[in-house]
């Protein structure tokens, strides 16, 4: 039995439901554009027909069995060149919840933001920015968290989900409390400017840290030595006497021959 948190005060307040969407990301940006929601509004479905991961990814998942969502988040005041402290708090606050129904495992972040539960994912991050005059306006925060998801086709390899950790089906609606909670307190920390903490936290829980490497940039491959995350969201990776920092999208990283 897991306890249910108590319910957020603001985040996930206003929530809409839809069985079926292209994607909640998309759902999500349009009402948003056309509506101008409240911070922390909540969109969420039990299957997506073009769910979308990043890098122009598609995001899988059996219809019913998993916890797809998209808050709008509109934190107040935030300098774009803190973006990647509101990363850090999502990815954080994903990670709790896993972390929530997984209490036996290792639950890690897996650069830039991927979920990782005993070295397989177990959950995705698509963040997307609206920007105005160097100020964050609003921010989309669309999750993907394999619940009940029993198999993964074999070019998912490195996938998994609650069920396959635990043999134990869960609620979805448990799950979704659960990152409503967490999201408020780590946006709370977002807004108090208490970056040094997100910061660290992150790179606490970061996968491969002190761990040879093999990244790719092109068609050239290396190795290197993870050394952690930047305050930009930088991977900080070091080659002999010199550390390199890698932008997303800018290296593909092989950690256990897990593919990012
Ligand atoms: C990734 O790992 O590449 C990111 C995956 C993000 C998937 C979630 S599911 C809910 C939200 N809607 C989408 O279309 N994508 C995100």
């Amino acid at each position: 039995m897991h306890k249910i948190s108590p319910s957020s005060a603001f985040i996930g307040q206003n929530r809409v439901f839809i069985e079926t969407v292209s994607s909640t990301n998309e759902i999500a940006k349009e009402i948003n554009r056309e509506n101008d929601l409240d911070n922390g509004f909540l969109i969420w479905s039990a299957y997506q027909q073009a769910g979308r991961g990043r890098d122009d990814r598609t995001w899988f998942g059996d219809a019913g069995k998993n916890l797809l969502a998209s808050f709008v988040l509109k934190p107040f005041q935030l300098r774009s060149d803190h973006l990647p402290m509101l990363n850090f708090a999502c990815t954080l606050a994903a990670l709790e919840t896993v972390q929530t129904f997984l209490p036996q495992s290792e639950v890690k972040i897996k650069w830039p933001n991927d979920i990782m539960a005993n070295d397989k994912k177990i959950a995705g991050i698509l963040i997307e920015n609206q920007i105005n005059a160097g100020m964050v306006t609003s921010c989309i925060f669309g999750i993907g968290i394999n619940v009940n998801q029993p198999t993964f086709p074999n070019s998912l390899p490195h996938a998994t989900s609650i069920l396959k950790q635990t043999g134990t089906e869960i609620r979805i609606e448990d799950v979704l409390e659960h990152i409503c909670h967490r999201l408020e307190e780590r946006m709370d920390q977002l807004q108090q400017m208490n970056y040094t903490l997100l910061h660290s936290q992150v790179n606490h829980l970061l996968y491969g840290k002190n761990q040879e490497v093999e990244f790719s940039q092109g068609t050239a491959r290396s190795k290197g030595v993870i050394e952690g995350i930047s305050t930009n969201g930088e991977l900080e990776i070091r080659q002999g006497e010199t550390i390199y920092r890698h932008l997303q999208g800018d290296i593909k990283l092989n950690v256990y021959g897990v593919n990012s």
